[in-house]
């Protein structure tokens, strides 16, 4: 079966970018990103490619060639459905804020609107493709909805999880380790289904990196990449810590264990923790989901890689407060960056927020310097925390849009996000401008630290006991 007409729902940081990735590679293929938002589908359409609603490195230049030749936004959810022979749903999939599994549990209240509105619309047999990532047996779910609700019509399920990550979504799409597609290749139809994705990617990724298998599979295993990935992070986090007691250096721990081919050498930076919209959700939710089938071992070992990421935001805004002589009430403190990682406008779950959060409770007075998150974006992030009152939010937080002029008169830098522009300011400049003693808090072990000792600062790296 060869694909012509593809819907996408969901025009957010995985359904722009993965679809823009699919139309350049795909040509032949028409897809139609479509959402409910319509403030964000007319920026993926406005004619100024620097109002894209996301910044990923290479995105614009995709956008251009692609955009209204073979890949089209809409907000005209239904005709969309009806024209495609194969719909992705790449909608969110939040930590339930509410009712059973609140806090825990995916909120999967997005994911059954798409189904209800595709089994509505759909007048002939579809291909639906989970692109969101969802807890495993959920494609078992969307089937029930589906013949249930729609018009008799067939429908097969696919799960496709995304391993995109952000900052380098173009660069991960167009070559990925791998393409995962779970299927039912029990049935005829289900081997049809799966084999017309799998052609869609063989159109630029290798046959060998493109893996089958059964749906519960395939949606678990997205999960645990992610508690994977998550959990060297807070490993290599909770050394930090031990290496700031004793003198070691983790700059030097993770270079000794990455060289072993066991181990490998991605993945062990240490930081202020972790962020992103993904690793706290998905872990949550395979802690959930053990706990539902009574596995509370399991589930005690994977909610440790969210606490001690929690304890990692919380004991740097700590070191700040004790080394600013245990009190912050008043005094200027810089943030340098509020992104979750650089090369990306994403504060989702972003370590800054926590960590501002902290300090706002000790009275300080931050500004804000990032080169990609505007400042509504800020503010929305600290007023969504509900800690205190928008004026007084307003009052102690500043955003700056020039670097020098936030660290003015600042008692302490905070570097929350790994920006390269940060390696490569005039730091001499900034500290003659800062009241003394001038304090640096790396939360990404960026800088030099000869060097800046050398300038004057007090230095804190994270993860150096020296
Ligand atoms: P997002 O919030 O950026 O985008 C989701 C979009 O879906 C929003 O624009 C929203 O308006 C739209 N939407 C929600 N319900 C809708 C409906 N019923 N009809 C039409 N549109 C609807 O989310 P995202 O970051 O793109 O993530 C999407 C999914 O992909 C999630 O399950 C996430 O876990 C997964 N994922 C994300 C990443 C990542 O790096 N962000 C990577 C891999 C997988
Ligand atoms: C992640 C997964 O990597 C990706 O495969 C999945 O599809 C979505 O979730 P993302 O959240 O976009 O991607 O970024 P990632 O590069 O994984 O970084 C997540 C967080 O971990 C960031 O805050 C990053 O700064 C932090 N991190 C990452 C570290 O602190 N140290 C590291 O060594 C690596």
């Amino acid at each position: 079966m060869k694909i012509n007409n593809i819907c996408c729902i969901g025009a957010g940081y995985v359904g722009g970018p993965t679809m823009a990735v699919i139309a350049k590679q795909c040509p032949n293929i028409k897809i139609t990103i479509v959402d409910v938002n319509e403030a964000r589908i007319a920026a993926w359409n406005s004619k100024n490619l620097d109002e894209l609603p996301i910044f990923e490195l290479g995105l614009a230049d995709i956008v251009k060639e692609t955009r209204g030749k073979n890949l089209f936004f809409s907000t005209e959810i239904d005709k969309a459905i009806d024209e495609a022979e194969m719909i992705f749903i790449s909608v969110n999939t939040p930590t339930k804020t509410y009712g059973k599994g609140k806090g825990m549990a995916s909120d999967l209240k997005y994911i059954e609107l798409c189904a209800r509105q595709i089994a509505r619309v759909a007048k002939q047999d579809k291909i639906v493709v989970e692109k969101s990532t969802l807890p495993v047996r959920t494609a078992s779910a969307i089937k029930s909805i589906l013949d249930n609700v729609g018009n008799g019509v067939q429908f097969q399920i696919l799960s496709n999880p995304e391993f995109l990550a952000e900052g380098t979504a173009v660069q991960d799409l167009l070559n990925p380790d791998r393409v995962l597609i779970g299927g039912d290749e029990s049935t005829k139809e289900g081997e049809i289904a799966v084999k017309a994705l799998v052609d869609i990617y063989t159109e630029w990724v290798p046959k060998n990196k493109i893996l089958t298998t059964n749906v519960w599979s395939s949606e678990l295993s997205k999960l645990t990449a992610n508690a994977f990935l998550a959990q060297r992070v807070s490993s290599i986090n909770a050394m930090s810590e031990i290496c700031e007691k004793t003198g070691a250096d983790i700059k030097e721990v993770s270079k000794a264990i990455g060289m072993d081919s066991r181990i490998g050498p991605k993945f062990l930076n240490a930081s202020v923790g972790f962020g992103g919209s993904c690793f706290q959700k998905d872990i949550l939710n395979l802690v959930y989901i053990a706990k539902s089938y009574g596995l509370n071992e399991v589930a005690d070992y994977w909610e440790q890689v969210i606490i001690m990421n929690d304890h990692q935001k919380n004991r740097f805004s700590d070191n700040i407060v004790s080394t600013l002589y245990n009190t912050v009430s008043g005094k200027k403190i810089t943030f340098l960056g509020w992104a979750f990682k650089k090369d990306t406008n994403d504060t989702r779950e972003s370590a800054a927020i926590k960590v501002a959060d902290n300090l706002l409770n000790e009275q300080a007075k931050i500004e804000v310097y990032d080169p990609k998150v505007s400042e509504e974006r800020i503010y929305a992030d600290i007023a969504n925390l509900n800690t205190r009152s928008a004026k007084e939010n307003k009052t102690l937080l500043t955003v700056k849009k020039d670097p020098y002029q936030a660290c003015n008169d600042a008692h302490a830098i905070a570097i929350l996000t790994e920006w390269d522009e940060f390696k490569n300011y005039n730091w001499e400049n900034i500290y003659n401008n800062m009241p003394k003693p001038a304090f640096i808090f790396d939360g990404r072990g960026i800088l030099n630290k000869e060097i800046i000792e050398g300038i004057g600062f007090i230095y804190y790296k994270i993860g150096s006991g020296n």
